[in-house]
């Protein structure tokens, strides 16, 4: 499958607020668009938080059609004002706090953003947009974590298996998730879901376990496994999913939920390990990268697996993920050996050191 796609469109999109675009998959996704949308405008409206960078957005594909706003999406008055002076068809929204550990130290964050957050959007496009909303489209991009935790030979989650959030940042997107549908319901706000399964990839910031373990060996510190590391997640190359994203809001069907997968199920400590091959081949050092693999205290409350069944979209949109692991981890390596000076920038970014300390030396004195 290409990853841009010629294919006819549903709806036909011309300006697009993506919120969080400065993040991993928001910009991602951004340049995506860019590309496949060759007459579309991104308006790209993110508050730049820790995990937000403009050092994401360099070198876009055309940057004329790309407008940055810095602001917030718990700002109900500006996202008012950016639905009446552009002409907006379209909302994609990206902008969370994203991640687990982050949201057991301190979980107020998530409740403001994720879910006042995704209120307020919701709020100013069913005020603005009124009740001629037939061009219009909400796509809200949610997470596999809001259906729980998996056991070893459980099926995969399909879009009907019940709600069961099991973190505060699982329960907040949650809670946001149950937001949009209930825009559908009641008010005919033309929305579109989709849950997907663990992104990795170009751009995504190393608090997370990917970017985290490729950084770490590079520099020749400790790879951080937590407890056993036989948890499972479903790795999904970031790229296959901006396409599924992009055929859910061109072709996708209004108040519908489709369920994004990689198709790619492993146990952490296998992950690590292939990440340390790749590397022992492409970067060696004097002794293999396993060798600085640490077993550290488990996440509390960690799932321990998550699967997605990716048929509903499969069989409606034509989506599949075109990525092996192998392939995508290879390619993610590469990326980040060729890409120092982001490398250099996202290990500089404020408040990382301290986030390190915080997680990693004083976690069980925290909790
Ligand atoms: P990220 O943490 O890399 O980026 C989030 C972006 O949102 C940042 O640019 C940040 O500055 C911005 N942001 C945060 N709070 C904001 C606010 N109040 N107003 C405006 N902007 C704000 O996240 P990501 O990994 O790119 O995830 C994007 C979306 O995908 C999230 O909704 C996340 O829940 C979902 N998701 C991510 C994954 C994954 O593996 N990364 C998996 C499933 C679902
Ligand atoms: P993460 O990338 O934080 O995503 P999520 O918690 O949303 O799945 O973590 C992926 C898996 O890797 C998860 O089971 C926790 C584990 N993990 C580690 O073992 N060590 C680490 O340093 C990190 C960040 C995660």
């Amino acid at each position: 499958m290409d990853f841009f796609p010629t294919m006819q469109l549903g709806l036909i999109m011309k300006n697009i607020l993506v919120t969080g675009g400065a993040g991993f998959i928001g910009s991602n996704f951004v340049r995506y668009l860019l590309k496949a949308e060759q007459n579309a405008h991104v308006y790209n409206l993110d508050a730049l938080t820790y995990a937000g960078s403009l050092e994401n957005l360099r070198n876009l594909p055309d940057d004329s059609r790309h407008t940055f706003i810095e602001g917030n999406i718990c700002n109900l008055e500006l996202i008012q004002t950016l639905l009446h002076n552009y002409p907006i068809d379209s909302i994609v929204h990206f902008a969370a706090e994203s991640h687990v550990d982050r949201s057991i130290l301190g979980p107020a964050p998530f409740m403001q953003t994720n879910v006042l957050g995704t209120f307020t959007l919701l709020e100013a496009a069913r005020q603005v947009w009124g009740r001629e909303r037939s061009d219009k489209r909400f796509h809200h991009v949610s997470t596999d974590e809001v259906f729980g935790s998996l056991s070893a030979h459980e099926a995969a989650f399909t879009e009907s298996t019940p709600y069961d959030p099991r973190s505060p940042y699982s329960a907040s997107k949650a809670s946001s998730d149950h937001l949009v549908r209930a825009y559908f319901h009641t008010y005919q706000l033309p929305v579109t879901i989709t849950n997907c399964s663990n992104n990795y990839g170009a751009y995504q910031f190393p608090e997370k376990l990917i970017p985290l373990m490729i950084m770490n060996a590079l520099q020749g510190k400790p790879l951080p496994v937590y407890g056993d590391g036989l948890q499972i997640r479903d790795w999904l190359y970031v790229e296959d999913h901006c396409e599924a994203i992009y055929l859910a809001l061109t072709k996708g069907t209004r108040g519908e939920t489709y369920n994004v997968g990689g198709n790619n199920q492993l146990t952490n400590i296998e992950l690590v390990k292939k990440i340390c091959e790749i590397l022992d081949e492409l970067q060696p050092m004097q002794k293999p990268y396993a060798s600085f693999i640490e077993h550290v205290t488990d996440r509390p409350g960690h799932d321990s697996r998550y699967a997605m069944d990716s048929t509903k979209i499969k069989n409606e949109l034509g989506w599949t993920p075109s990525y092996t692991i192998e392939r995508g981890l290879r390619e993610t390596v590469e990326w980040h050996l060729s890409n120092s000076a982001w490398v250099k920038s996202g290990l500089a970014r404020a408040g990382y050191d301290d986030w390190l300390d915080t997680n990693y030396q004083r976690r069980k004195e925290e909790l």
